[in-house]
Formats: structure tokens, C-alpha cells, sequence
């Protein structure tokens, strides 16, 4: 609650929230059967992998307020911890010899959808920022997001290897990630 009303005392958080919502709610009626769960599997996956990176380099959280990078570390651990339920619920539920390709054609519409509410959301928050117009300040974005630390360009991998009928979300290993992250945060106690 607490970060959120900080983001919205300098951009209208709440509506994007709402913007995507509404998106999701729309996927949700226009996609036929099975469409819905595997555009959650699609995201599930996106989430896991800038979680594995965010766990992994603590460079991500470099100069960040303490308090929002406890809950950043918070939410990386619990995406990492479900990142196998919605695609073993897939596995478990849906039959027909098309059905890995299904998934990868709704990861693949999915990653388009993903992609304009990133850049939705970076437009809006350097806007309400005073940068949008600033050249250098998104070279220097552009700089933290495909170069260092990197995340975009650092989960291209894990990605892609969606894109393989025998994927499977454990192929990732967190397991060091996600024991020494527990211990951090049962510290913070
Ligand atoms: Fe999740």
C-alpha cells in the first residue's frame, strides 16, 4: 500500500494498473479455450526469469531505498517459489498433440503484449518525471535496461528456452537463489 501510494504521488499508478487489468480481463474473454491459463503460463515465465536475474545480482538493487528493495527481494523469492504451478496446471490439464506449439504461439502474442505495457509504463513514469523529453536520460535508462546491470537483454536465454517443447519452468535452477534469499529475509526479523 505503502509503495503504491509513494508511485502515485508522482504518476497515475492506479490507471496503468487499471489499463492492465482491463487487458487482462479482455484476453480472458477473447481467447478461446485453454488461451487464458497459458497466457498466465507465458507471463509466469517472464516474471520467474527477472526474478532468477534480480535474486541473483544484487547490482539490481544498487543504490535502491532499503525499504522497496525488501519488497523487490520479497516478490523475486514468491515469483520464483509458484513459477512451476500454472505451467504444471497447463501440463496436467490440457491434452492434444498441439499443445506445446499453442503455448508458444500464446508466449509469443503475450510477449508483444508484455513489451508495450513495459514501454507504456516507462513513457508514463519518465513523463510524470520531467525526463520524457531528456535524451540523456533515456540513453541512461536504456543503458540499465539492455546493458548494466542489463535485465532485458540478461533473460534472453531463459526466454527463449520457452520456446522448446520439452521446456519446463524447473529447468531454471533457483535453488541456491532461493535459500540464500530465505535466510536474508528471515534475518531482516
Ligand atoms: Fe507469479
Amino acid at each position: 500500500m505503502a509503495y503504491n501510494k509513494a508511485l502515485n504521488s508522482f504518476c497515475d499508478a492506479d490507471r496503468l494498473d487499471r489499463e492492465l487489468t482491463e487487458h487482462l480481463s479482455w484476453v480472458r474473454k477473447t481467447l478461446p479455450e485453454g488461451g487464458p491459463l497459458l497466457a498466465t503460463v507465458a507471463l509466469e515465465h517472464f516474471t520467474a526469469i527477472m526474478a532468477h536475474e534480480l535474486l541473483n545480482d544484487p547490482a539490481f538493487l544498487e543504490g535502491a531505498e532499503p525499504g522497496y528493495a525488501r519488497l523487490w527481494l520479497w516478490h523475486g523469492l514468491e515469483e520464483c517459489e509458484h513459477k512451476a504451478v500454472a505451467f504444471d496446471v497447463f501440463r496436467a490439464t490440457m491434452t492434444g498433440p498441439f499443445r506445446e506449439y499453442r503455448r508458444m504461439l500464446v508466449m509469443y502474442l503475450t510477449t508483444l503484449t508484455f513489451l508495450r505495457f513495459i514501454a507504456k509504463h516507462c513513457i508514463a513514469l519518465m513523463r510524470a518525471q520531467g525526463l520524457a523529453k531528456s535524451p540523456a536520460s533515456w540513453a541512461k535508462l536504456l543503458w540499465n535496461v539492455f546493458v548494466s546491470p542489463g535485465l532485458m537483454r540478461r533473460i534472453v536465454p531463459a526466454y527463449l528456452r520457452y520456446y522448446s517443447p520439452a521446456f519446463h519452468p524447473n529447468d531454471l535452477d533457483d535453488r541456491a537463489a532461493l535459500t540464500r534469499t530465505r535466510k536474508l529475509i528471515a534475518s531482516w526479523s
